[in-house]
């Protein structure tokens, strides 16, 4: 089969997962493409047998660049494909927005797989959470799922995969569903700090205007955020000069009323033992 898996990944955890998942494919004789969703074109997608697609999670769901991409492909009658994602807290809906994305154009998934990533969310409550995330086990977990779904699809059998999560074709009615779907990138753009740039240590190197998933940045003469800002800290986490700030003084407290570990066990996905 020719595979391709597109990824969106800032911080490598979904990268991690998705190359491991590669390494199985190639194993098995199956030409691999992986492509960062920053290459990808339709083309990428229309041209494979399978496709595989993966982001983290973001506000409990997919983020607004992946979703954008899924929206815009031609209808695919036919393809199979498969999805997954990397999460630092509670996931939500994010594997059935990438699902059922993909179901709109014709898509048959078979399946998809969650896997726990560290979590570089700049809100000081969230930084750090599942800390050295994936590991051995995590992308051992991943590369399972690769073969069983790899499997099933070159021996052509119908319908999805034997085991999945109950949350990848069919939306979850959690309080986490719930916390995605006011999670509006307008209403994040409201409720959390906006990241300034500090002139004194701003290079204007442009890293920052390049690397916007949303492409909102414009030196002007310094960065400034524009209107499709969707808050997923790109650029204050990467930015070479460390430039960008954020006051999470009130905000910090407004995210961790709702991303916190109790609810997150209550009504998330952590499982016993889990951090
Ligand atoms: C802006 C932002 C929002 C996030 N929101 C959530 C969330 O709602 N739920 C969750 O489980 N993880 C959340 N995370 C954690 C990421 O999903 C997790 O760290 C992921 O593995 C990052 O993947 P990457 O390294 O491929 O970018 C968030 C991270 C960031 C930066």
């Amino acid at each position: 089969m020719n595979i391709t898996l597109i990824y969106f990944s800032q911080t490598g955890n979904t990268r991690r997962v998705a190359q491991a998942m590669a390494e199985v494919f190639r194993g098995a004789g199956h030409t691999t493409r992986l492509v960062s969703l920053k290459k990808a074109s339709a083309q990428d997608v229309v041209a494979c047998d399978l496709l595989g697609i993966g982001t983290p999670c973001f506000s409990s769901q997919a983020p607004t660049p992946i979703k954008t991409f899924l929206q815009n492909l031609p209808m695919l009658h036919k393809k199979r494909a498969f999805v997954f994602a990397t999460s630092g807290g509670a996931p939500g809906r994010v594997l059935y927005d990438l699902a059922h994305l993909l179901q709109r154009k014709a898509v048959d998934v078979v399946g998809g797989v969650l896997v726990r990533g560290v979590s570089h969310h700049p809100a000081p409550c969230l930084y750090g959470r599942m800390p050295d995330r994936p590991n051995a086990e995590d992308l051992a977990h991943a590369q399972h799922f690769a073969t069983a779904v790899m499997e099933h699809v070159a021996a052509n059998r119908p319908g999805p995969i034997a085991v999945n999560r109950p949350d990848v074709l069919t939306p979850g009615r959690g309080f986490y569903d719930l916390v995605a779907a006011i999670s509006t990138d307008a209403f994040l753009r409201r409720t959390l700090p906006e990241p300034n740039v500090d002139p004194a240590l701003c290079t204007q190197c442009q890293w920052c205007v390049y690397e916007c998933p949303t492409h909102t940045i414009s030196l002007q003469p310094y960065p400034t955020l524009g209107d499709a800002c969707i808050r997923c800290y790109r650029c204050l986490n990467g930015c070479p000069q460390h430039a960008f700030r954020a006051d999470w003084r009130v905000s910090n407290l407004a995210v961790w009323a709702f991303y916190n570990t109790t609810f997150e066990r209550w009504f998330g996905d952590l499982k016993p033992g889990e951090l």
